[in-house]
């Protein structure tokens, strides 16, 4: 039964989680940092990695302690030490390599957006049947992956562009909704008219697995400040943002283009792959509309709750537990990686 100390700083949540035989959670402390960055309408790198170095300590200290462990009785520490931001993956990697190093416990670095489609499995002991299709949908990733079993994952599509979650808090922005822009959206939505306006769904070619939401985001700016004449910045222009029902309608049919999209293509992944089911997680699988939309999907479809939908360690010290009975472990020579996983074309 090991008990694995889990480290995830990837991007602008600093946070700790102590995970036994890689489903059982027995703590999870997050420190968000949205407020630092809500006036900026976005994540500050620079602004990340100094409140990563502040809030680290005292959340693994929270971490261990609400598990009701010694850091002696810890068996491994696992780190998110890809993709992300360089300074933020930095602070939980070198907090990780020394932790590893003083307790003399095995080090397993993992890959965040991998850890995103294993949340699914936390607090449950169901399987998805393999192979399945994965869908992360993120505020930074937003791709498609053949998953054969854990940790057995192939990217076979992306965005080109935006992520979903960028394009949600973008429009959040247009909208005059804050940072982040996704769980407004969601919320204001639920009373909107989906159809009230006609937003595009960018699907690309016939068979493509790709993604693009900049030309959607561009939309709404259009639809809510007015095509621009020319040499006209429609950015700073002046307009009147749309309120109450107005306001419901342009949430609920943004939110309509992007979930028709998504849905679209993991129909395609799940024909491409011969997928049994499908495994969605990262912080748009919390999005009140995907998940109504996926209940109707012909396959199974497992989605983490709610909690373990936007970053956490939780994911994290999970997916170690796979790699650890697999004896796939990380020496202190472990480095952040600013990149994903390449694609693999099969
Ligand atoms: O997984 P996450 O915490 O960070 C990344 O790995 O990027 O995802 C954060 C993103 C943000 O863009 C946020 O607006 C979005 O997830 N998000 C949502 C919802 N809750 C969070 N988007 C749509 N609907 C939601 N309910
Ligand atoms: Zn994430």
């Amino acid at each position: 039964m090991p008990a694995i100390l889990g480290i995830e700083s990837t991007c602008d949540e600093t946070a700790a989680a102590v995970v036994v035989d890689g489903h059982d959670v027995r703590s999870n402390v997050v420190a968000s940092q949205a407020e630092l960055h809500a006036k900026y309408r976005g994540v500050v790198p620079e602004i990340a990695s100094r409140a990563h170095i502040e809030n680290l300590l005292p959340v693994l200290r929270e971490g261990v302690a609400g598990a009701g462990l010694a850091p002696g009785q810890i068996d491994a520490i696992a780190v998110a030490y890809r993709p992300g931001l360089i300074g933020s993956l930095l602070i939980g990697v070198t907090a990780a390599k020394t932790l590893a190093w003083a307790l003399g416990k095995p080090l397993i670095g993992v890959d965040h957006v991998h850890a995103h489609l294993y949340s699914v499995a936390l607090e449950s002991n169901a399987s998805p049947p393999f192979p399945a299709v994965g869908l992360v949908c993120s505020g930074g990733h937003t791709a498609l992956y053949r998953v054969n079993g854990w940790p057995d994952v192939a990217m076979i599509g992306g965005t080109i562009d935006d992520a979903v979650g960028e394009a949600y808090d973008k429009v959040a922005a247009i909208l005059g909704l804050g940072y982040p822009g996704g769980p407004a959206i969601d919320r204001l939505a639920a009373a909107g008219d989906p159809r009230a306006v006609a937003f595009p769904r960018t699907l690309l070619g016939r068979d493509s697995l790709e993604f693009s939401f900049s030309g959607l985001k561009t939309a709404v700016l259009y639809h809510v400040r007015g095509v621009p004449r020319r040499g006209e910045d429609v950015k700073t222009a002046a307009h009147e943002p749309p309120a109450g029902q107005a306001l419901n309608d342009v949430c609920a049919s943004f939110q309509a283009a992007c979930v028709d999209t998504l849905v679209e293509k993991v129909r395609r992944a799940a024909r491409a792959t011969g997928a049994r089911s499908v495994i969605v997680g990262g912080g748009v699988s919390a999005n009140r509309g995907l998940r109504d939309a996926l209940a109707a999907f012909p396959l199974p479809v497992f989605l983490p709750p709610l909690r373990y939908c936007t970053d956490n360690a939780a994911m994290c010290a999970g997916l170690a537990h796979v790699h650890l009975q697999a004896g796939r472990l990380s020496g202190l020579d472990l480095d952040a990686v600013t990149f994903s996983e390449l694609r693999r074309v099969s």
